[in-house]
């Protein structure tokens, strides 16, 4: 029997997660046909053309669900076992899914900020390469959709220096609860942080650095980690600010070209373009 490859999408019913699955879809894995999970809170079906065998199941999973998340792997593994895959395990993970509440932020839209964009992608990585067998999977991939949004340059010298220089991912917890300390305090103003809505950049700066602990963490098995800005993507996220420039088509280049292609070995690191209208394929940055 042909080799399956599984791919799980979070966030594709919509915006950039529809763009990766589409793209996915017409994708030759060298590995075999892909398996693409198209996940999404409501699991509701959608025309997708696929190419090279490759298939597209859809599936309910929110994020911020943890024990959802675990049924969620059940289900893939037992799938797998069901058609003989011998459980090999998730060979790319795209975490996409995400929301932005900065426009009318209160202590509670900031606290579902966390949860969802961090705490959700810090739960999907740990058990989909614990349950899932990415660890074991030694050309696994994870894509942690980021944002230019997590760029440390809003927050005080010290505290740039917190996130760049965390070693554990309880490291990366003890900055977004005393983000949300902070902000529950009101507090924030006198703290490195800074005033002002900027739950969705925190949020977004603890995916990088978790991005970066895991990597390390996982260095050994020779699976990558990475995590990228699509840039500015005409979605109902990205229209909050504006009338963005970019397709969700090549909003999702970056993240597929993490998931599928030769990228040397690179792990933990932070991927975008230049600029947030530009539509390459991106390349490493500071953040
Ligand atoms: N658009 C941009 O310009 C831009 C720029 C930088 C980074 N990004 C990042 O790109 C990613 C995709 O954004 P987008 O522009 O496509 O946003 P979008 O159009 O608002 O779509 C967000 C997606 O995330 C899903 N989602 C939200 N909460 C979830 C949860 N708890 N569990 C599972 N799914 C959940 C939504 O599902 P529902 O339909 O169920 O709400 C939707 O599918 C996000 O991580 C975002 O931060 C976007």
């Amino acid at each position: 029997m042909a080799r399956k490859v599984i791919a799980v999408v979070t966030g594709s019913n919509r915006g950039i997660g529809a763009g990766i699955v589409a793209a996915l879809a017409q994708t030759k894995h060298p590995k075999g046909a892909l398996v693409i999970y198209a996940t999404s809170r409501a699991g509701q079906k959608q025309e997708i053309p696929t190419q090279y065998d490759n298939e597209v199941r859809f599936a309910k999973l929110d994020i911020s669900d943890k024990p959802g998340i675990k049924d969620f792997l059940r289900l893939i593994v037992k799938e797998d076992r069901a058609e003989g895959g011998g459980g090999n395990g998730v060979e790319i993970l795209i975490n996409n899914a995400g929301i932005n509440l900065n426009r009318d932020e209160t202590y509670e839209s900031a606290e579902k900020t966390i949860d969802v964009n961090y705490r959700g992608v810090r739960d999907m990585c740990q058990l989909f390469l614990d349950a899932g067998n990415m660890k074991d999977n030694s050309s696994a991939r994870i894509v942690n959709v980021s944002s230019t949004g997590s760029k440390l340059g809003i927050h005080g010298k010290a505290l740039q220096e917190r996130f760049r220089s965390v070693q554990t991912v309880q490291d990366v917890d003890a900055l977004a609860d005393e983000y949300l300390k902070l902000y529950k305090e009101q507090k924030l103003g006198d703290s490195d942080f800074g005033s002002g809505n900027i739950s969705y950049q925190v949020s977004k700066a603890c995916v990088n650095a978790l991005t970066n602990v895991l990597a390390k963490e996982y260095q050994e098995t020779g699976l990558l980690i990475n995590c990228c800005c699509p840039g500015w993507v005409d979605t109902d996220m990205g229209k909050i600010v504006g009338q963005p420039s970019k397709s969700v088509e090549h909003g999702a280049r970056i993240p597929v070209r993490l998931a599928i292609e030769d990228i040397d070995g690179v792990t933990g690191e932070y991927w975008s373009n230049d600029g947030v209208n530009d539509s390459g394929h991106g390349k490493v940055q500071r953040w």
